[in-house]
């Protein structure tokens, strides 16, 4: 049970950083204003989901109670107006990108159901025995399981880019991996469970040199920092919008127009096809071709409207506040004997994952929680990574824009606690 509480800015405590109020962009997020537990919400998982600005919710509320029809079906005046506002959001979400075309943009469920869509039809069309894809050992597991099914389908191989003490990349190691047996390399930009950034412009100039397309899964990237398809020239990415502030059920797969021409359809239904008959079907063109049925058109709606809220706001301000953010938790965490920092690479998004020497990391997320203080304990969809640190779990906090000085502040009084209870 939760009750909201005014959330006030207090008087300054620990250092702010000056560029970025993000006590003034608290109040556009009315979940950021409950108690849980009869305690203020410190939210701090949000490489799990973000919290939503009213303008999210907003918008989806008006689109259900003046705006709803079914898209692509109607002449009539509510379904021509559902398909206007569900066609523009592809083109914010072209526009975000900075996609060359908007037939480049496929709303799909999120990025475990872009990569599974890469994995079922480009996969299956270019895979054969012997053949090679690769990816790194700081994937999550969306981006190990529909390399693995297809692999074990068509005799090919997956193959892994190794991992150093620090969670970052041996980028020597990739390049002699690469051969006329790589189909794809499919990357993560940034690891949900360490952090890490990685060199993905780096990684995709290396596999062009090879004639390989790159997958960039980008569920924990675009909400940090700018992104450009265009500028990467990666060859596919993918989103997931519950991420970047925008409603469940939604993201993005960004393809090259010419890959995703190429491609055989997802799945079979209404909308993909241009004529049916039992003797031949013709299927539409991309990206109509992979949005099979009813799509989530609240889904695409309520996500352009979160990608407008984030556009509107300063991304190099966000970027530099959420930098402090991490250096200030990772001094004050280190600061505490007992815990371990797991992900320690150079380049890093505001993720901390932590252990606490025998503490198990779900009685940490327990006993803050009784705090209001939330994280992740667990091994983050990412057992591989876990397995390199020779762990089975971490507690995880990761921040938002929308989290101060104070939350971390919480964050390490709170820890304490969780240590006085086991000692
Ligand atoms: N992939 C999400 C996370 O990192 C669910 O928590």
């Amino acid at each position: 049970m939760s009750t909201m509480w005014n959330d006030k800015a207090p008087v300054a405590a620990a250092p702010s950083a000056a560029a970025f109020d993000a006590w003034r962009v608290r109040a556009d997020f009315p979940a950021l204003r409950q108690t849980v537990r009869g305690r203020p919400l410190i939210y701090l998982d949000n490489a799990a989901s973000t919290h939503k600005p009213k303008v999210v919710i907003d918008t989806v509320a008006r689109f259900y109670s003046e705006e709803y029809s079914n898209v692509h079906r109607g002449v009539h005046y509510l379904s021509q107006l559902a398909t206007d506002l569900y066609e523009d959001a592809r083109r914010t979400a072209q526009q975000f990108l900075n996609a060359r075309r908007e037939e480049e943009i496929v709303f799909v469920r999120g990025t475990t159901e872009a990569i599974n869509l890469v994995a079922q039809t480009f996969g299956r069309s270019k895979l054969g025995p012997g053949d090679e894809i690769i990816v790194s050992a700081i994937e999550h597991h969306a981006n190990i399981v529909p390399w693995q099914m297809i692999c074990r389908e068509k005799g090919a191989t997956l193959r892994v880019i190794p991992i150093d003490e620090h969670g970052e990349l041996i980028l020597d190691a990739f390049e002699p991996m690469l051969s006329e047996r790589t189909k794809l390399v499919s990357i993560v930009h940034v690891s949900n469970a360490l952090g890490t950034v990685n060199p993905v412009k780096e990684i995709i100039e290396i596999a062009h040199r090879h004639g390989v397309p790159v997958l960039v899964d980008g569920a924990q990237s675009v909400q940090h920092m700018p992104v450009d398809v265009q500028e990467l020239d990666c060859d596919f990415f993918a989103l997931s919008g519950h991420k970047i502030y925008g409603p469940t059920g939604i993201g993005v797969l960004y393809g090259k127009k010419a890959l995703l021409d190429d491609m055989p359809p997802y799945q079979g239904g209404g909308d993909m096809i241009l004529s049916v008959s039992f003797e031949r079907t013709v299927y539409n063109d991309v990206p109509f071709k992979f949005e099979a049925g009813t799509p989530n058109i609240a889904g695409a709606i309520g996500l352009a409207a979160a990608l407008k809220y984030f556009r509107s706001l300063d991304i190099a301000a966000i970027a530099a506040h959420e930098n402090e953010l991490l250096e200030y938790a990772t001094r004050k965490l280190e600061a505490i004997d007992a815990l371990r920092i797991i992900g320690t690479a150079t380049h890093k998004a505001s993720v901390i994952s932590f252990t606490l020497c025998a503490v198990h990391p779900h009685d940490i997320g327990t006993i803050l929680d009784q705090h209001g203080i939330a994280v992740r304990a667990g091994h983050h969809c990412a057992q591989p990574v876990m397995q390199h640190f020779g762990i089975p779990a971490t507690a995880r906090a990761s921040f938002s824009f929308y989290n101060t000085m104070e939350d971390v502040d919480a964050l390490a009084h709170g820890i304490e606690s969780v240590l006085e209870v086991f000692t």
